[in-house]
């Protein structure tokens, strides 16, 4: 499985299927493509209902024929607006599976425009992520891999303004205690200019794994 780093809270997971995250690309500063790069996808998972996580959903989904997989009011909200794309509704507990993967939404500490904040655990080919999306440091963190079994890699918010900062961030990774912590949400604009480095010295032995976008890492 590779997971690839697109810039923002946007994550591309690549294996048997194909499953994109958060993808705000065309107005993110900081993105690692055009929307029009995504050639295939089977899934998008919205966190919440911000344009930055929202962001290009829409487009790519009609192009590609990918599942929007969101909060209940988001999904609902975008397939009335949006006829055209296929939306699965899920909630907070919930582990909805299709096409050999396996999404289970967890709490987020945040707000949202419709429906409730969430992350995402994703389970494919044998590897499980979270992805917090935007939030706050919560001690309920550490019922994640009670949850849903070991977290392999953890994509964690660090820009500090809107979400966790660093000591947050590090407060989660001992929470969750994943094999990798990739930092995401920083950097994008000069309000969340954040030190990846810094996470890594506060959760070492942890491993931090800062990718610029457009990075992979292969697990
Ligand atoms: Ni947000
Ligand atoms: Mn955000």
């Amino acid at each position: 499985m590779r997971i690839t780093f697109l810039g923002h809270a946007a994550v591309l997971l690549e294996g048997s299927r194909r499953v994109l995250i958060d993808p705000f690309l065309k107005d993110n500063p900081s993105a690692a493509c055009a929307p029009s790069a995504i050639e295939a996808v089977d899934f998008i998972v919205i966190t919440h209902d911000h344009f930055d996580h929202v962001g290009d959903s829409v487009e790519i989904a009609a192009r590609t024929g990918a599942v929007i997989v969101a909060i209940h009011e988001v999904a609902m909200r975008l397939s009335a607006a949006y006829p055209q794309v296929k939306t699965v509704g899920m909630n907070i507990g919930e582990t909805y599976q299709a096409g050999g993967v396996i999404f289970s939404m967890t709490p987020a500490v945040h707000s949202s425009g419709s429906g409730a904040p969430a992350g995402m655990v994703i389970a494919l080919d044998g590897c499980r992520i979270y992805h917090a999306g935007d939030t706050a440091y919560f001690s309920d963190m550490t019922l994640i891999p009670d949850l849903y079994g070991e977290i392999d890699l953890a994509c964690l918010p660090i820009g500090g303004h809107y979400v966790m900062d660093i000591r947050q961030a590090a407060m989660a990774t001992r929470a969750i205690h994943p094999k990798v912590v990739v930092p995401i949400h920083f950097g994008t604009w000069p309000t969340i200019a954040a030190d990846p480095s810094m996470l890594e010295a506060a959760v070492k032995p942890t491993r931090v794994n800062a990718m610029k976008p457009g990075e992979s890492l292969d697990l």
